[in-house]
């Protein structure tokens, strides 16, 4: 599904929207809500939205799609802006983001971080996220998912490690496309013109590109864009 709306702001609103829906709808259906956290301009997103959402807080785990391997006090770090962002502006609690060990080294830091991952998710074989929230580089790259790099073929591990991201800072840990495409829900968020040549690329050329290579084999697919991002779609 495809949304093309306004502006940035409407893009954070649809955003923030969708969020408190699919929260509301999995804590029903499932005790829980277990969401993926991306980077970059969706910490913009969503941090201005969420604290005004109706849901209910302390039944929300929250994870990373890809965290970078810097110290929690690094302002290139994920969870850093997550957590200024919604602890104490909503009653979410700092135990209940699922981090990285920051401290660790890149291999060590993914199997760690998806031990954490597994005991969340104990009886499952992949694990199955209620929503996972990922944004799209001008390359096309999604979490720390990087076109022409060998991760985009694992499908081993439920976490993998990267050191040689071309997009700055080098070592992060990044969830696969086995556990992306098991998610109940994947949405792209996105506002700009700088991704108007890669979202032509991927939604009116199909080309494979990382961020087209999101497909949840059992759930929904959420694009949501501004004018400018949609830019250079021929919209019907
Ligand atoms: C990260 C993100 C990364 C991001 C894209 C888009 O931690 O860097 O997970 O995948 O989502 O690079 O970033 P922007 O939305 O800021 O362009």
């Amino acid at each position: 599904v495809r949304k093309v709306v306004e502006s940035e702001k409407e893009v954070a609103k649809q955003l923030c929207t969708l969020v408190e829906h699919l929260s509301n709808e999995a804590i029903e259906a499932r005790g829980r809500f277990t969401i993926g956290l991306s980077g970059g301009s969706m910490a913009k997103f969503l941090c201005g939205g969420l604290p005004s959402i109706q849901t209910s807080w302390d039944k929300w785990l929250l994870f990373f799609c890809d965290e970078r391997l810097v110290p929690f006090s690094n302002d290139d770090s994920t969870y850093k802006i997550y957590q200024a962002g919604l602890v104490g502006k909503t009653p979410l609690k700092d135990e209940q983001f699922v981090t990285i060990n920051p401290d660790l080294e890149v291999q060590a830091a993914a199997k760690d971080y998806e031990e954490k991952i597994r005991a969340k998710f104990p009886d499952s074989d992949w694990p199955r996220f209620d929503l996972l929230l990922l944004g799209m580089g001008p390359d096309g790259h999604t979490a720390s998912l990087f076109p022409g790099h060998p991760l985009l073929d694992e499908q081993s591990v439920w976490v993998a490690a990267i050191s040689d991201s071309p997009k700055p800072p080098p070592c992060r840990v990044t969830m696969t496309f086995p556990v992306i495409n098991n998610a109940h829900c994947c949405a792209f968020a996105m506002a700009g013109e700088g991704k108007a040549d890669m979202v032509k690329r991927i939604l009116g050329d199909g080309e494979a590109l990382p961020s087209g290579m999101v497909q949840p084999t059992d759930g929904e697919l959420l694009w949501i864009l501004d004018k400018s991002a949609a830019s250079k779609l021929s919209l019907p």
